[in-house]
């Protein structure tokens, strides 16, 4: 008989493969009746094919509702390029981090960050702190229109368009580089919407949207009005918002003011490291991104090279990002199991990973988590 799920497996590279064999444990322990299909991805690709996300991949992706992804090693440019093989360079085959291509590929438009602090972590910087951001993740400066020169033609219609641009137009073309910041109607609307519509089914008293629309007018601008006519269709959610710079001193200086926030993707990408990093950092960061048919789960810490192998790093944020596929999946009282774990090994405080002070291994934090599970209700004796 077949799996009930069908979960595209992708450990990446780095301590991406640790934390994945952890995930697997508790899975496993859980009883999720699951199919785990793999999925090459990661930096070896992109060394001998060039493509660390390779067409193969994409395809296994379109077959599955959900995937858990470890982690992957990127770097900038030109040092990716000295990377690979010696065949592939010169060609002209640039380097797109897979995790982003994968959100534009699929539309997975909500990336979906809870930091919710666990009793007892040595880590809190607060106990209770319970913030849940809702990043966009397909538009913004991830948009990935960029000129590393700018070409005569942008030039001049830039210089046409914008008295603004002036200055830079009598620059020559290789001192200047432009990223383009695309924020759409719609993008903005729908990520509102996935916030508001989670504060609603919650319980939660309120959505701060964070920005910067005092000085990017036009795209935070967008922003900030698509958020401020979603919230009028949630009368029992309030609404409140804050510049992004002032959003990181607030958010450290009362965090209990704060419920869920929403925002374009490269703030959401800076406010979630900074939320997760108040509840335990990057070993308990969890992130969903989330569209309509797929979704993709991941820790929000990177590749960690230097520790690959060594079962060293937290797996905890990789189980969560499991318990919350989980959840995605419908699983939701093998989810509650999966957090009640973690929150039963965090509050003892006998198994401890290095980030938290303690000694134990990858795998041992796993074992205690998954030994710690519980029988699933309704299971035999
Ligand atoms: C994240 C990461 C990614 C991002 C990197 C790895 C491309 O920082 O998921 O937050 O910038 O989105
Ligand atoms: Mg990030």
């Amino acid at each position: 008989m077949s799996a009930k799920h069908r979960i595209a497996w992708l450990p990446g590279d780095g301590v991406g493969r640790d934390v994945m064999e952890a995930a697997r444990l508790v899975l496993d322990r859980v009883g999720l009746d699951a199919e785990y299909l793999h999925g090459d991805i990661g930096w070896d690709y992109w060394c001998r094919e060039g493509d660390a996300l390779p067409a193969r991949t994409v395809e296994l992706l379109k077959g599955v509702k959900a995937a858990l992804f470890g982690a992957i090693t990127s770097k900038p440019a030109k040092e990716a390029e000295k990377e690979l093989a010696p065949a592939l360079q010169g060609k002209g085959i640039s380097y797109r981090s897979p995790i982003v291509r994968m959100r534009q590929m699929f539309d997975l438009y909500v990336c979906l960050r809870p930091c919710k602090a666990f009793p007892g972590n040595p880590l809190n910087y607060r106990e209770g702190i319970d913030l849940v951001v809702f990043r966009e993740n397909t538009e913004d400066l991830y948009a990935g229109v960029e000129f590393s020169t700018v070409p005569p033609a942008l030039r001049d219609t830039l210089g046409a368009l914008s008295p603004a641009f002036k200055p830079f137009a009598a620059l020559p073309a290789e001192e200047v580089a432009v990223s383009c910041k695309i924020n759409t109607r719609k993008g903005s609307e729908r990520i509102a919407r996935a916030a508001f519509e989670f504060a609603a089914k919650t319980g939660r008293a309120k959505v701060t949207v964070v920005h910067k629309a005092n000085v990017v007018r036009a795209t935070d601008g967008l922003f900030l009005e698509a958020a401020r006519r979603v919230a009028k269709d949630y009368p029992d959610v309030a609404l409140d918002d804050a510049n992004i710079d002032a959003m990181t001193m607030w958010l450290l200086k009362n965090p209990f003011n704060y419920d869920v926030l929403v925002a374009p993707n490269l703030y959401g990408d800076i406010i979630s490291d900074l939320c997760a990093q108040m509840v335990g950092g990057l070993g308990f960061g969890c992130s969903g991104n989330i569209g309509e048919k797929l979704a993709v789960f991941e820790p929000t810490h990177g590749s960690a090279p230097k520790y690959a192998g060594q079962y060293k790093v937290n797996p905890i944020a990789t189980i969560l990002a499991a318990r919350m596929m989980l959840e995605w999946l419908g699983e939701t009282e093998a989810a509650q199991r999966i957090e009640n774990a973690v929150a039963a090994v965090v509050r003892e405080g006998k198994v401890r990973t290095y980030d938290m002070g303690g000694s134990a291994s990858t795998m041992q934090m796993a074992e205690a988590i998954a030994d710690r599970l519980g029988a699933a209700v309704g299971a035999r004796a």
